[in-house]
């Protein structure tokens, strides 16, 4: 029996720089889609999933994050008073259990893979989750659910993957592809952000993880890898020689690059537009400014 991918690790300790100045004070994560924070969606998408426990890993100036997981006795108890059932129901999606998630610091920016590796005692050895909150993935099944799914066949190491534009690789890992099973695929390696011309594929890994704990063992190494920074692409690549493969999985939905300004943008207006309350008068507003726009032009 395989074991179940019951903990996921969320590195959130990056500054955020792209969001500067909101992000002088307000930790990237918690920066509203509509009017939920990022790590809201990230913590959905790993319960759907059937995580259990929820690992953190953050840095100085995160306390927000921290504060949005508790308890708020005093919110919650005007709300009862007011009668706000919705509200107070709203929130319960923001409570956790005691015990099950955990904060632990990286001291120091030195990457992704080290950011991973700062949890590795909270792992132990099992299988576990790796979410990105800056991508954001919409669809009908959540693609960590889809994922736990496909990795209950073929087990080993897998990462969520999409193709992108060839002159775009350089901003991703790359998956080198030895079969093409369709949704899944399996690999000979992979490349942290790649150079067009040096790209083994244009199929892009997004920030989705099922990894083995040889990972972990593997980042203890911790070789400075693209951009003098410890990688995970190359921790999980490294398995592959020790003959624990990795796949590449296809899922289903939209992606948002939420660590972009753009793609925040974007995903605002897709999760806007997807609420009741507020389609018509959205819609009716960029129709109008588009409009304009081209009348102008
Ligand atoms: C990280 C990973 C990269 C992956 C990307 C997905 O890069 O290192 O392999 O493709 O997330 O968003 P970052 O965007 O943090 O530079």
């Amino acid at each position: 029996m395989r074991r179940k991918v019951t903990k996921a690790i969320f590195p959130v300790a990056g500054l955020g720089t792209r969001f500067l100045p909101a992000t002088k004070s307000v930790p990237k994560e918690i920066m509203t889609l509509v009017d939920r924070p990022l790590v809201q969606y990230a913590i959905d998408e790993a319960r759907a999933a059937g995580i259990k426990e929820f690992i953190f890993v953050t840095s100085r100036g995160k306390g927000a994050l921290e504060d949005y997981f508790d308890h708020s006795p005093v919110l919650e108890q005007e709300l009862r008073k007011k009668g706000k059932d919705d509200l107070l129901e709203v929130l319960k999606s923001t409570n956790m259990d005691s015990g099950a998630i955990a904060y632990i610091r990286q001291h120091k920016a030195l990457g992704l893979g080290h950011a991973v590796w700062c949890a590795r005692r909270l792992i132990a050895d099992e299988p576990f989750a790796v979410i990105l909150p800056d991508d954001v993935i919409a669809g009908e099944k959540p693609c960590l659910q889809q994922m736990v799914e496909a990795y209950a066949e073929t087990g080993g190491n897998m990462v969520a993957a999409m193709e992108v534009a060839p002159e775009k690789t350089s901003s991703y890992g790359v998956l080198d592809v030895k079969e093409d099973m369709g949704s899944v695929v399996s690999v000979n390696g992979m490349v942290e952000k790649p150079k067009a011309e040096d790209a083994p594929s244009n199929l892009a890994v997004i920030g989705r993880y099922i990894l083995s704990p040889s990972v972990l063992r593997n980042l203890n190494q911790l070789k400075q890898g693209a951009g003098g920074e410890i990688q995970l692409t190359d921790a999980i690549a490294a398995d592959i020689s020790s003959d624990v493969p990795v796949y590449g999985y296809r899922f289903e939905g939209e992606r948002f690059d939420c660590g972009s300004k753009s793609g925040f943008l974007q995903a605002t207006v897709a999760f806007a537009l997807e609420r009741e309350e507020l389609r018509d008068d959205l819609m009716n507003y960029i129709t109008t400014i588009t409009q304009g726009r081209r009348a102008a032009e």
